[in-house]
């Protein structure tokens, strides 16, 4: 791991070089490269969408990627199994145990829900990680970018575009088809992933807001160009159509000397979110807290919505403070990092996870709603905890694994037994 350093901002055209000298200038595919480098493009969006939206990254490299031998099926463990009949039953899951077995960050990847074939290029697929041992080779997916949400143990990723290091608390994000290798320096190590199919994750425009707030563009970090100059045996493992696949490459495909381009990694810390909310009565909708999105053709309508529920005051007068009950169009995967989420008393445990599909009913648990009711409404800060929410457009099924699992709770719907018929027919 290289010492690591970052260039701040959301999608900029960056430029960096790890040996002065190596970033052409003026062009980007010089008849030879300086060094003896290749160049390469990577292309994360196609190539004539609008210019806002193009992501691509120029590479100068120490072999081309083309450069390899032939990949062959292996097999994926728990990653992209079968999925489940559609159930549109409240559902959650106590923390994901953790393996005994050595277990690298690929092989600790199970998929939980997903509402679109890994193939196609909207929906999003959710996995849980949970290992214990650094990786020595290397992964990519051609299906989708990954969000990764730590929730226990930090990530060091070694990218094709530079070194990142994220705790519990952070966030990273990885292009679809980057190549990166994780260790894991605090051994077990447990997070969530949302590969997103769709369009590549961009911050919600802000409307009246104005030009600041929520997720601000310079708390996003880039890595720095680094390199491996490595001859020796590497397996690269990619995820293709929902399965795996590896092959033998003699030499490290982590060997990008310099690059520029908007089609990077970057990492973001969640406790640098700056939460919007009311300052009257009631409270927003939670889009509200929306840190990053994907968008569909449609205006408003996200592939999926990465939402984040941070501490923060809450000051409304006469309001029910707590998340508000609702059915919603959208379909709701939470995961919570730490602490005590502010609309479950109980149940509701880091490193657990819930699932709220369309049109379901669910808001506060019977004792939040109870406490809610009863509070004097002074100014209340919510307590020290972090959870978030990946909001989608379409139907999450959950994997038959997800299903079968001890850590499933069978009496979610209980939490909201307690509530009682307060109905009088009489004004107050
Ligand atoms: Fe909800």
């Amino acid at each position: 791991m290289s010492e690591l350093s970052y260039l701040s901002g959301f999608g900029n055209e960056f430029a960096t070089e790890a040996i002065a000298g190596a970033l052409p200038v003026g062009q980007n595919s010089p008849q030879r490269p300086a060094f003896g480098l290749y160049a390469e493009q990577l292309s994360g969006t196609p190539f004539t969408v609008p210019r806002h939206a193009a992501r691509r990254t120029w590479m100068y490299r120490i072999r081309p990627s083309a450069r390899h031998p032939t990949y062959r099926r292996i097999e994926a463990g728990l990653l992209c199994g079968p999925l489940a009949e559609p159930t549109p039953n409240r559902l959650r899951w106590d923390p994901f145990a953790l393996p005994d077995a050595p277990t690298d960050f690929v092989a600790g990847l199970a998929t939980l829900v997903a509402n679109a074939p890994a193939g196609t290029t909207d929906g999003i697929t959710v996995h849980v990680y949970r290992a214990n041992r650094s990786m020595r080779r290397v992964f990519w997916s051609a299906d989708g970018e990954f969000l990764i949400v730590p929730q226990l143990g930090r990530l060091q990723l070694a990218t094709e575009l530079g070194c990142l290091e994220a705790a519990p608390g952070e966030i990273v994000v990885i292009p679809r088809g980057l190549r990166f290798r994780v260790g894991l320096p605090d051994g077990a190590s447990r997070g969530y992933v949302c590969e997103n199919h769709g369009a590549a994750l961009r911050l919600p425009d802000l409307g009246p807001i104005g030009s600041n707030g929520l997720a601000n563009p310079r708390d996003f970090q880039t890595p720095v160009a680094w390199y491996e100059d490595r001859d020796e045996a590497t397996e690269v493992v990619q995820k293709f159509m929902g399965t795996l696949w590896a092959a033998e490459f003699d030499h490290s495909p982590l060997d990008v000397v310099a690059w520029h381009g908007n089609c990077a990694p970057y990492k973001y810390d969640l406790m640098r979110f700056n939460v919007m909310g009311s300052v009257n009565y009631d409270h927003p909708d939670p889009s509200i807290y929306t840190v990053l999105t994907s968008p569909t053709d449609t205006p408003g309508r996200a592939n999926v919505d990465f939402a984040l529920f941070a501490p923060r005051w809450l000051v409304a007068e006469h309001t029910f403070r707590p998340p508000w009950f609702h059915r919603n169009v959208m379909n709701e995967f939470m995961g919570l990092i730490h602490g005590v989420y502010d609309g479950k008393a109980r149940g509701f445990s880091p490193g657990g996870a819930s699932l709220h599909s369309c049109m379901n009913a669910h808001g506060p648990d019977a004792a939040v709603t109870e406490r809610a009711m009863a509070s004097d409404l002074a100014p209340e800060k919510t307590a020290n905890a972090l959870s978030f929410m990946f909001e989608t457009s379409q139907v999450l099924r959950a994997s038959r694994w997800a299903l079968d699992l001890p850590e499933l709770q069978p009496d979610y719907d209980a939490c909201w037994d307690g509530l009682p018929k307060m109905f009088t027919g009489r004004g107050a």
